[in-house]
């Protein structure tokens, strides 16, 4: 029979060595490892049985009770919302976004809020020096006591620190310009990046510290790094925005622990990012109400009805091909939407280049926005302003008929609210069971079609 073994396992971090060592080299400890005797198996019996322990046993659902969890609250109501209702303890967290777009500063108005309500928050800082940092959040006006800045990058010393510190939430900015020193390629590369974030993951799991990464977003907008960082992690947010608007988008693009799509909205300011509370009334602010090529849609963001101006802009041109821009919306529904308006509702836009804006740099990527679209360049063509008191849901098909969308009650709740009068609504919508439930201070117009809908629309 072959002989037992001897390991040792840490009882700080649980880690397994094949030989007795003062200090445990993952987690740093002293005399924390423990020898443990592996038996072999005697025939007929499993290992795990040798050695007195049990495996997993299938249970039913219904007898696993789900025990609440314990978010780290935070004051900011966009980020909160954006990370389903706060920080949940040991959850690993990629945030990704353009340079430049305010990933640092956000992150550290989160761990100055953090650090002032509830407890240590370590922000490690790759990439910018502590006097870097501080001169930023001398600028956003914070001063916590609680709040620690590390500017290192070599992981090891950066567990350590967590180890040593115990924060409460741990910020690494950013995760390509760290590395670990088991590793041999340079910082940034794959096999670095996912090394680096394999050893921080773990003991934010082992700790239960939540752990948010920043990490670079390569030029055709994907998080930079292996893809496998987004399967590592529980949450991916994304910080979007023009960079010449005010606005930005924080977006769950992947969540465990919330719905995914949910979006924070934000205002580049003097003093950082403020939160936006009311973005359809900021959106509309400037909107001239009798202005042609002007119309307003109701779009979902997440769980979250916006109302967005669209702006459309029709000029004749001398060239045989005809220039279609849009700015905010998918260019392919563009050149659709075209078509149908020049096939089923019949305008020559063959000699006409066409621009679509969205208004506030917003990004509208759900077709419930088409209507919408499809008006304001006809209202733009035919030179004729859209009625002030309209907003309009619906997407459209090939045929010109308009197709219902989903949450439609949510949207006419939200344009009720802003004081719009009346809405352009799928007729089909209308009929079906979703259609519960609508708000009664707004006048609900059913149309079928593109044709009917620009009727109604257009101030005649
Ligand atoms: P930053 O957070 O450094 O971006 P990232 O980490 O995503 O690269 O933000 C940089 C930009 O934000 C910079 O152009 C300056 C601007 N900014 C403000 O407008 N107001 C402020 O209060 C701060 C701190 C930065
Ligand atoms: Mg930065």
């Amino acid at each position: 029979m072959a002989k037992a073994k001897v390991q040792y396992v840490c009882s700080q971090c649980g880690s397994t060595q094949m030989k007795w060592m003062g200090k445990c080299p993952d987690c740093g400890e002293w005399n924390t490892l423990e020898a443990v005797t592996i038996r072999p198996a005697e025939p007929g019996r499993s290992t795990l049985a040798a050695n007195g322990l049990t495996t997993a046993t299938p249970v039913t659902l219904a007898s696993v009770g789900a025990s609440p969890v314990e978010r780290l609250p935070l004051r900011m109501v966009e980020l909160n919302r954006v990370l389903g209702g706060g920080i949940v303890p040991g959850a690993g967290i990629l945030v990704g976004g353009d340079p430049g777009i305010g990933k640092s500063t956000l992150l550290l108005q989160m761990a100055a809020d953090v650090a002032r309500h509830v407890g240590t928050v370590l922000y490690v800082s790759a990439e910018e020096s502590a006097h870097q940092i501080a001169r930023r959040a001398q600028r956003l006006g914070i001063q916590e006591e609680r709040l620690y800045i590390l500017a290192e990058i070599v992981v090891e010393q950066i567990l350590e620190q967590i180890l040593h510190l115990r924060p409460v939430l741990v910020i690494v900015d950013s995760i390509q310009a760290i590395y670990t020193e088991g590793g041999a390629s340079a910082a940034g590369t794959v096999s670095q990046v996912r090394d680096s974030a394999a050893l921080l993951l773990r003991v934010a799991k082992q700790h239960n510290i939540p752990l948010f990464l920043v990490g670079h977003v390569t030029k055709e907008g994907t998080l930079a790094g292996p893809r496998v960082l987004e399967h590592m992690v529980d949450t991916v947010l994304q910080l979007e925005g023009e960079r010449f608007h005010a606005y930005r988008l924080l977006r769950s693009v992947k969540n465990r622990f919330g719905s995914t799509n949910e979006v924070g909205i934000f205002e580049m300011g003097d003093r950082g990012m403020e939160e936006v509370h009311n973005p359809s009334e900021l959106f509309l602010a400037e909107r001239l109400p009798n202005a042609a090529g002007s119309a307003i849609a109701v779009s979902m963001e997440g769980t979250r009805p916006l109302l967005v101006e669209i702006q459309a802009l029709s000029s004749h041109t001398p060239f045989s091909q005809p220039r279609r821009t849009g700015n905010g919306i998918d260019l392919n529904r563009l050149l659709l939407l075209a078509a149908v308006l020049s096939k089923r509702v019949g305008l020559n836009l063959a000699d006409q280049d066409i621009f679509v804006n969205v208004v506030g740099g917003m990004r509208i990527n759900e077709p419930a926005a088409d209507l919408a679209i499809a008006v304001a360049i006809a209202s733009s063509y035919r030179n004729c302003p859209v009625c002030a008191d309209l907003a309009l849901v619906g997407e459209i098909g090939l045929s010109g008929e308009l197709r219902s969308v989903g949450q439609l009650p949510r949207r006419l709740h939200e344009a009720a609210k802003l004081g719009f009068a009346r809405v352009l609504v799928p007729r089909s919508a209308l009929n079906r069971k979703g259609a519960d439930g609508l708000p009664a201070q707004i006048e609900i117009v059913g149309v079928r079609t593109l044709r009917d809908a620009l009727e109604i629309a257009l101030v005649q």
